[in-house]
C-alpha cells in the first residue's frame, strides 16, 4: 500500500461564484475522501485555489468594465470563503496569480523546451481587427460542428461537450466586437501531444507504463476511460500550449519570440496543483517534493467531466514530458448536476450559488452537503430540487439521523443519569438489523465493525453515494433497534435489556460521531459536544474504532458521562422553500429579460437538410392519450408509459423523467410516432415515440391536439 496522499480538486475559475454544480462535481466528494483518509490515520494533502488565468477571467473583466486582477481579487475572495464555510477542508487554498506560481509554471515550460517536447510552428488563426486582438478559445464563438449550438466557444461546446479548436468552428465570430474574424499568422508553442499517443493509451486501459503496473484501470470509472478512449482514437494532435494574450503567465522572457506570448491557461492549471503544495510545504516547514515525485504517492485529481480530458490525458503528458513526477492512481470525475430540470448555467442565472445559499440558509451547510452527496452525479448526471431537498432533509436528517440520537441520548438521560449503562454482555436482545432475529451484545458490535469498514471500502472506491446510505443504514438500525426492544415499556420489568439496548444505542451513536465526520462535518462537531468527547483531530479517530470493534471493545465505556441531549437537525418548513424556488425563477427571468434587451437573437438550432414529402409521409405519427406512468427502475430521465390509441394501447419508454412527473402526465393527450422500430430500453420494449417539443435551455413540452380530439387519428 501506498504511504502517502496528495489529493486535488480542480482550480475553480476566479470570474464568478460557486454554484452547488461545482460543490456536487468536484470538491464536495474531494472533501468526503480526504477527511476519511485523514480519520484513517494517512499522510494525506489536499490542495486547491483560484485559476486565475485564461479567458474565462479577462472576458468577465471586459464585460464589467473593470481589470483582470480586481475580479480574480473579489471572486478569489468569495470562494475561499464559501469552500471555508461549507467545511471543505483543503491544506491550501492557493492562487495561480501568485509570484510562486508563474515561477512553478515558467520552470515547467523551461525544462519542457530543454527536454524537446515542444515545436515552434506558426499558423493562421483568428483576428479581431477591431479589438486588434488573436482570438483564442472563449474569445470566438460559432455554430459547433458536431451539435449546431450556434454559440459554442473556440475551445468547447458547452451543449454537446465537444472539445474544439476555433477553426472548426462554423460562422465564427469575436467575443469583443462580434464581428466576423479574419485569419493572421502567429507562432506558438506546440506539445508534440502526438508523440504521447501510445503510452496514453496503455497508461489509461492498462494502468500500465513502460511495463510497470502504476494503477488498476478496473478503479477508474467508465465514464472517464471513455472518454479518454474516444479522444485517444480521434488522434492526438500536437497542441498550443502559449497564447497571445495579456493577462496570464509570460512565456520566459529569456525565450527567443517570447514578447506577448502568456502560458495557455490548460498548461498552467493543472501546475497550480504543484504551486500549491510547494506553498503549503513551505509553509510548513516540510519537503513537497516527496508528494509529486515518490512513487509511494497516491495522486488523485477531483474533476468535474468537463475537465476529464485535461487530467487524463495532456497534463499526465506534461508530467510526463518533464520527468521525476508520478501520475495520477485515479481521477474520479463526475457527471454534471442539474438544477430543477435544466441545465445550470451561470449565464442565465440558473443556479443555487453557495455564498447566497449561506446567507439565506445559515446553520445548514449539513443540510446541503447531504443533499449533494445524497445525489452525487457518480455515474450519470443528477438532478437537484428544493423539494427534495427539504425532503431529505426532513425525513433523512431530522426523521432518521438526528431522531434516533436523540432518542437514546434522552433515554440513556432519564433512566441512567446520562452516563453510559454498565451490562451483562451474554444478555440477549433483538437485533436492529433484523427484528425477528435475537442477538448479543458482542454480536452487534461485530456488525457496526462490518458497517464501517464497508463504508471505508465504498468511499476508498469513490461511491460515496453508497458510503452514504450505509452511514443511514446504521441510524435505521439503531432507530429499529429501539423499536423491537422497547426499553421504555421494559423499565421496570427487565432493566438489564434496558441497559444493553441503551449501552448498545449509544455505540451506535459514538461511532456515528466519528463516520459522520466526512460527509457532515460540522454536525459531528455538535454531536462530539453531546457526547462528552473530545472533538477529532482528523487524525486516526476511525482506524481507532475500527480497531477497537474488530477486538470487540465498545467504543464508549460504561459510566461515560454524556452532555445534555439536543437536537443535531431541525426541519425545513415549505415557506423556506418556496422563497428559494421562487427566487430561483425571478432571478432567472430577471437575467433573461436583461440578456433579450441586448441579443439580438435567440439560439435556434439550424434548419436541418431538406427532405421530400415522401420522407415526411413515411412517418405515422398518431393522437393518444396517456393512460398509466411510472418511473423505470435505476434509470433517472426514463419513464415508461402506457398510451392508448383508441385500437391498441402501446407502452413507450421516454425520456422525460426530469421534466415531468408520472402523476402529472397521466390522461394528457399527446402525439405518438406510431411505426418507429420497436427498440428496449432497460429491458422494456418501447412501442413507439412520443413527440415533445424543446426549447434553447433543454426544456421539454408535450405537443398535444386540440382537448377533446379523438385518439388513434394521424397526423399529416
Ligand atoms: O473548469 C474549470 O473551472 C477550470 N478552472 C479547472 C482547472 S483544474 C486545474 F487544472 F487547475
Ligand atoms: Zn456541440
Amino acid at each position: 500500500m501506498k504511504k502517502r496522499y496528495l489529493v486535488t480538486a480542480a482550480l475553480p475559475y476566479a470570474n464568478g461564484p460557486l454554484h452547488i454544480g461545482h460543490l456536487a462535481g468536484a470538491y464536495i466528494p474531494a472533501d468526503i475522501y480526504v477527511r476519511y483518509l485523514r480519520l484513517m490515520g494517512k499522510d494525506v494533502v489536499f490542495v486547491c485555489g483560484s485559476d486565475e488565468h485564461g479567458a474565462a477571467i479577462t472576458i468577465r473583466a471586459r464585460k464589467e468594465g473593470v481589470t483582470p486582477r480586481e475580479i480574480v481579487d473579489t471572486y478569489h475572495a468569495i470562494i475561499r470563503d464559501s469552500f471555508a464555510r461549507l467545511g471543505v477542508a483543503f491544506d491550501i487554498y492557493h492562487r495561480t496569480s501568485a509570484p510562486l506560481h508563474h515561477e512553478t509554471s515558467q520552470d515547467f515550460f523551461r525544462t519542457l523546451l530543454k527536454n524537446g517536447q515542444f515545436e515552434e510552428q506558426e499558423s493562421d488563426q483568428y483576428y479581431d481587427e477591431e479589438a486588434k486582438q488573436f482570438l483564442a478559445d472563449r474569445y470566438i464563438i460559432g455554430t459547433c460542428p458536431v451539435c449546431a449550438n450556434p454559440d459554442a466557444y473556440g475551445d468547447q461546446c458547452e451543449k454537446c461537450g465537444s472539445t474544439l479548436s476555433p477553426t472548426q468552428l462554423i460562422n465564427p465570430r469575436s467575443t469583443l466586437s462580434g464581428k466576423p474574424p479574419v485569419l493572421k499568422p502567429t507562432t506558438h508553442w506546440y506539445l508534440k501531444l502526438n508523440e504521447h499517443e501510445a503510452w496514453l493509451r496503455e497508461w489509461i486501459n492498462t494502468g500500465k507504463v513502460d511495463g510497470v503496473q502504476l494503477h488498476d484501470p478496473g478503479t477508474w470509472k467508465n465514464h472517464v476511460v471513455g472518454q479518454c478512449n474516444s479522444w485517444l482514437e480521434q488522434g492526438l494532435q500536437p497542441r498550443a500550449m502559449t497564447r497571445d494574450l495579456d493577462w496570464g503567465v509570460d512565456v520566459p522572457h529569456e525565450i527567443p519570440n517570447s514578447k506577448g506570448k502568456k502560458l495557455y491557461v490548460w498548461l498552467d492549471a493543472p501546475i497550480g496543483y504543484i504551486s500549491a503544495t510547494k506553498q503549503w510545504a513551505k509553509d510548513k516547514g516540510v519537503d513537497w517534493e516527496p508528494y509529486w515525485k515518490d512513487t509511494d504517492t497516491n495522486l488523485v485529481h477531483f474533476i468535474g467531466k468537463d475537465n476529464i480530458v485535461f487530467h487524463c490525458l495532456i497534463f499526465p503528458a506534461i508530467l510526463k514530458a518533464h520527468g521525476d513526477f508520478v501520475l495520477p492512481v485515479n481521477v474520479p470525475a463526475n457527471q454534471f448536476m442539474n438544477l430543477e430540470g435544466r441545465k445550470i448555467s451561470t449565464s442565465k442565472n440558473w443556479a443555487v450559488w453557495a455564498h447566497e445559499y449561506l446567507a439565506e440558509l445559515p446553520g445548514r451547510e449539513d443540510e446541503l452537503r447531504y443533499n449533494m452527496i445524497k445525489n452525487m452525479p457518480e455515474q450519470r448526471d443528477s438532478e437537484f430540487t428544493w423539494k427534495g431537498y427539504q425532503e431529505t432533509t426532513n425525513t433523512e436528517l431530522v426523521g432518521n439521523l438526528a431522531g434516533f440520537i436523540h432518542r437514546v441520548l434522552v433515554l440513556t438521560h432519564k433512566n441512567y443519569t446520562g452516563v453510559v449503562p454498565a451490562i451483562e454482555k451474554d444478555r440477549e436482545f433483538k437485533s436492529g438489523w433484523n427484528g425477528d432475529q435475537f442477538t448479543n451484545y458482542e454480536e452487534e458490535l461485530h456488525q457496526l465493525y462490518e458497517k464501517l469498514a464497508a463504508m471505508g471500502r465504498e468511499i476508498e472506491h469513490f461511491n460515496f453515494r453508497e458510503a452514504l446510505r450505509l452511514l443511514m443504514e446504521i441510524s435505521s438500525a439503531g432507530n429499529a433497534l429501539l423499536q423491537f426492544n422497547e426499553p421504555w415499556k421494559a423499565v421496570k420489568e427487565d432493566p438489564e435489556l434496558v441497559k444493553v439496548v441503551l449501552n448498545l444505542g449509544m455505540q451506535y451513536v459514538a461511532a456515528l460521531s466519528v463516520a459522520m465526520r466526512p460527509f457532515l462535518p460540522f454536525a459531528a462537531d455538535r454531536l462530539r459536544n453531546m457526547l462528552n468527547l473530545p472533538s477529532l483531530q482528523d487524525d486516526r479517530e476511525w482506524l481507532d474504532i475500527l480497531n477497537d470493534l474488530a477486538e470487540g471493545n465498545p467504543v464508549l465505556q460504561p459510566n461515560h458521562g454524556i452532555n445534555p441531549a439536543e437536537h443535531l437537525f431541525s426541519r425545513i418548513p415549505d415557506e423556506m422553500i418556496q422563497a428559494q424556488v421562487d427566487k430561483l425563477q425571478q432571478t432567472a427571468a430577471a437575467q433573461a429579460e436583461s440578456a433579450s434587451a441586448t441579443t439580438e437573437a435567440p439560439a435556434f438550432d439550424p434548419v436541418k437538410e431538406t427532405i421530400q414529402f415522401d420522407d415526411f409521409a413515411k412517418l405515422d405519427i398518431r393522437t393518444g392519450t396517456i393512460t398509466e406512468a411510472c418511473k423505470v427502475e435505476k434509470a433517472d430521465k426514463l419513464l415508461q408509459l402506457t398510451v392508448d390509441l383508441g385500437f391498441e394501447k402501446r407502452t413507450v419508454v421516454s425520456g422525460i423523467a426530469q421534466h415531468y412527473k408520472p402523476e402529472e402526465i397521466i390522461g394528457r393527450q399527446v402525439l405518438l410516432l406510431a411505426n418507429l422500430a420497436p427498440r428496449k430500453m432497460r429491458g422494456i420494449e418501447s412501442q413507439g415515440m412520443i413527440l415533445m417539443a424543446e426549447d434553447a435551455e433543454g426544456r421539454l413540452s408535450f405537443v398535444s391536439p386540440a382537448s377533446g380530439w379523438p385518439n388513434g387519428f394521424g397526423v399529416r
